[in-house]
Formats: C-alpha cells, sequence, structure tokens
C-alpha cells in the first residue's frame, strides 16, 4: 500500500483496460457518422431508431465501455481485490460489448428481430461476466468506505439498467408485450442517474482529491449520497410504475436535486484546489460538472413551468448535456488520468534501472490534451444548439463530433505506441513527442 491507500502491486496487466480505453473513442466517431447519416431528421424524436441507436453508441459503445474497463483496473487497485483471471475476464467482457454495441445500433437501424437477439446475447453475456466479476469482488472488500459504497450502488443500478433494457429488447426481438413507454424512463433513469453518476460519484471521491489536489469529499456525503439516491432511485420507479403521478414527480425533484449536490460539490471543491498550476483534465472535470448541474436544473424545472415542459426540445438538451456533457467529458478527462499513468506504472516496472522510463508529460503531452479538449467543448455547445435548431447545426456537430472522438484515440494510441517502443528503443525517440 502507498500513502494514498492504494495497492498498486494488485493492477492487472496493462492489457487488461487498455483494450476497452483504445477501443471506445472509436464509438464517438461512429456516432459522428451515423449523426452525419441521418443528419437533421435524427432531432425530430428521441424514439426515432436512429436517435437509440445514436444513444446507445455512446452509453454502451463509449460509456460502458471505459467504466468497465476502468473497474476492472481500479477494483484491485483502490479496493484491494483481485479480479479472478483478469485477461480471460477482460476479454469475455470487451469483445462481447463491443460487438453488441454495433450489433444493437444495426438492429434499431434496420429494425430486424433477429439482430435484437443477437445484440441482446452479446450484451447480456458481456454485462453477465463484468456484473459477476465485479460484484464478487466489491462484496469481498475488505473496507467499505465511500468508495466502496458508492461503486456498490452504482453496480446495483447496472443489473437495473441491463435488466430494464434487456426486456425492452425482448419487445423487439421477441415482441413481448410491455408498457413499452414507461419501462423506457426507468431504464434511461437507472442508467443516467443511477449507474453514470453514481459511479462517477464513487471514482471521484478517491480521484479528485487526488489528482486535482482539493481537500477531500465530507465524509457524511462520501458514505451517504449513493445509498440516498438509490432509494430516491427506486421510490421513484415505483411511484411512477403505479401512475401516481404528483409523488414521483417530488421522488423525482428530490434525486435531480441530490444530483445538483453532487455537481455543486464537486464545483466547490475544484474551487479549493491547493496547486495553481492548471491541470488540463481540471477543464473536462469542470464541464462535466456543470453540465451535470445544468441538467439537473433542467429536470428539476421542466415539470413545474409550462414553457420548458412543452417545448420538445427539453428532452434533447436533457440527453445531451447528461449523456455527451456529464458522462463524455468526465470519461473523457478520467482517460487522459488513467492511461499515461498505466502506461509509466507499467514501464516502470520493466525497466526499473535498465532504461529511462519517459514522464507522463512526454507519454502525453499537456498541449495535445488542451486542444482536444476545445474540440470537444465545440462539439458539446453545437450538439446542444442543433437540438434547438437542427437544420443548421446538425451537420457541423457531426463534423466536430467526429473530430473530437478520433483526436482521443490518436492521442491514447500515441501513449500505447510510446508504451510499445520504448522498451525496444529506449527513449532516444520519445522526446520528439515533448511539447
Ligand atoms: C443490455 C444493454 C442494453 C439494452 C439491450 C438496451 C436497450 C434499450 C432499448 C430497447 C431502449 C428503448 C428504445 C425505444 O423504446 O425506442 C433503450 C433506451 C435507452 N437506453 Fe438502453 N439498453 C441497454 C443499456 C443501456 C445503458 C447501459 C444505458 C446507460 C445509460 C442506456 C441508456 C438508454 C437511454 C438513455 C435510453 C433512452 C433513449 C431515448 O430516449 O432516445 N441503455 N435501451
Amino acid at each position: 500500500m502507498n500513502a494514498a491507500g492504494l495497492s498498486l502491486e494488485q493492477a492487472p496487466p496493462f492489457g487488461v483496460p487498455l483494450r476497452f480505453f483504445l477501443t471506445a473513442p472509436w464509438f464517438l466517431a461512429l456516432a459522428a457518422a451515423l449523426l452525419a447519416w441521418r443528419g437533421p431528421e435524427v432531432f425530430a424524436s428521441r424514439w426515432l431508431p436512429a436517435t437509440v441507436a445514436l444513444t446507445h453508441l455512446l452509453t454502451i459503445g463509449f460509456m460502458a465501455q471505459v467504466m468497465l474497463g476502468a473497474l476492472l483496473q481500479m477494483l484491485p487497485v483502490v479496493v484491494g481485490v483481485v479480479v479472478p483471471r483478469p485477461r480471460l475476464t477482460a476479454a469475455l467482457i470487451h469483445l462481447p460489448l463491443t460487438l453488441g454495441a454495433l450489433a444493437l445500433a444495426v438492429a434499431f437501424l434496420n429494425g430486424i428481430p433477429a439482430w435484437f437477439r443477437g445484440a441482446l446475447g452479446l450484451l447480456g453475456l458481456a454485462f453477465g461476466v463484468a456484473l459477476v466479476a465485479v460484484h464478487m469482488a466489491l462484496w469481498r472488500a475488505p473496507v467499505a468506505g465511500g468508495t466502496v459504497i458508492a461503486l456498490r450502488c452504482a453496480l446495483g443500478a447496472l443489473l437495473v439498467t441491463v435488466g430494464l433494457g434487456l426486456t425492452l429488447g425482448g419487445f423487439f426481438g421477441w415482441g413481448l408485450s410491455l408498457p413499452v413507454v414507461s419501462v423506457t424512463h426507468l431504464h434511461t433513469a437507472w442508467g443516467l442517474v443511477g449507474w453514470t453518476t453514481l459511479l462517477v460519484a464513487g471514482v471521484a471521491y478517491q480521484v479528485v482529491p487526488m489528482f486535482q489536489i482539493t481537500p477531500p469529499y465530507p465524509s457524511g456525503f462520501a458514505r451517504g449520497f449513493a445509498p440516498l439516491m438509490a432509494v430516491l432511485l427506486a421510490a421513484w420507479s415505483v411511484l411512477t410504475f403505479g401512475g401516481w403521478e404528483k409523488a414521483a414527480l417530488l421522488a423525482g425533484a428530490a434525486l435531480a436535486l441530490g444530483v445538483a449536490l453532487f455537481a455543486v460539490t464537486t464545483l466547490y471543491l475544484l474551487s479549493q484546489r491547493r496547486r495553481k498550476i492548471g491541470d488540463p483534465t481540471l477543464a473536462y472535470w469542470r464541464t462535466s460538472m456543470a453540465s451535470l448541474l445544468a441538467g439537473a436544473l433542467l429536470w428539476l424545472l421542466a415539470p413545474w413551468v409550462p414553457a420548458l415542459g412543452q417545448a420538445p426540445q427539453v428532452e434533447w438538451l436533457l440527453g445531451i448535456l447528461l449523456i455527451f456533457g456529464f458522462a463524455v467529458a468526465v470519461i473523457n478527462g478520467m482517460l487522459y488520468k488513467i492511461v499515461p499513468f498505466l502506461a509509466w506504472f507499467h514501464l516502470q516496472a520493466q525497466l526499473l534501472g535498465r532504461a529511462k522510463v519517459p514522464t507522463m508529460k512526454q507519454l502525453l503531452p499537456d498541449a495535445a490534451i488542451r486542444r482536444q479538449f476545445w474540440a470537444y467543448l465545440a462539439a458539446l455547445l453545437l450538439l446542444l444548439a442543433a437540438a434547438v435548431h437542427p437544420p443548421v447545426f446538425t451537420y457541423p456537430a457531426a463534423l466536430v463530433l467526429g473530430v473530437t472522438g478520433v483526436w482521443l484515440g490518436v492521442n491514447l494510441m500515441g501513449v500505447w505506441r510510446i508504451y510499445r517502443r520504448v522498451p525496444r528503443v529506449g527513449l532516444t525517440v520519445a522526446p520528439a513527442l515533448e511539447v
């Protein structure tokens, strides 16, 4: 164990998380291609097949891909529990998840039940293996601090999300009869508020103080936030499904307030950073939390302000803020911390005393991160503009989304290339990459 309470000697081989991290950015590029292909019509309704395909390229292809890869890396290090057969487990998650995300998108686009069945089989396998492996590790965790508690809640929420997703898929694949709209509402809330927000919270408790040098989250908040949100989500689901509209509205408002509280707490901690030199990933955290706060406020106000409640763009703005503004930003920023750190860490173990190990900044220069961030921010603003005025902004949004996705992929591949080259030819070639 080192000072931060991390047991790095437990870390799995680099290839275990890396395969997820190097695959994910290309799903952003695919989402961009789909947006460019279908054009402004995508924004006509959130229920269009192309729209739902686009959603899952992002939520499964990009978000779940990185989140599961990061969990396989994090659990042994932060929680101190080894995931059994890490290489095999990673392969059994990564391959069906990638193929399943692609197949689900194709299934939505062509509407052929056999494609849905294939996609459901692949995604059922990927999430099934992930849930079993990660749950086993999390429940054996020797210490149950704020992070472990939040991760347990997030994993529980993933179970509900995937269960509901597979059930919804059963409607398309086997003609299962069910109330699709209300089940989709539940699936969406458990996916975005339960799985995504609680996982980000659990990770934030560890990494915000460590990487951004801030004070820690208040311990009562860190221990209580996720369980409270999980209970509220469960209550909201029962009330929604049971048709108790007023009570469901109140439970929904409490959930939105909870989400806003997490965003405000994190923004406040970031403003208390002790190191004044800007960290290039700070902009990602700030954008992510500002989007989460904006999304929560929109969600809170929409039912009470008639002008908002009736505007069809509100659901779109909410989806873009929560998926692309909040989740994609924080994941993109985290990738820039995790990938160079792991490359440096594994190189150090291989080369110690034999050759010079490149620094993290040589592996991935700050300038490359900063420039890609501007492309990301432009994509976010253009997507929001496209939701309000699709004819003008859809194609520029698709173009810039593609640019930011490919750029992220190229930046991460660059780290991997140096990682593979340095043990063979030494560091002599690496300084060319310094900026
Ligand atoms: C096994 C995995 C999954 C399957 C089979 C699945 C399937 C589905 C289906 C069938 C719908 C309804 C589409 C419609 O009624 O037109 C849906 C909606 C949705 N799903 Fe998933 N899903 C899965 C995982 C996820 C995950 C992990 C998330 C993460 C947040 C997610 C987020 C969403 C969202 C936000 C919507 C609403 C889309 C919209 O309104 O346009 N899904 N999903």
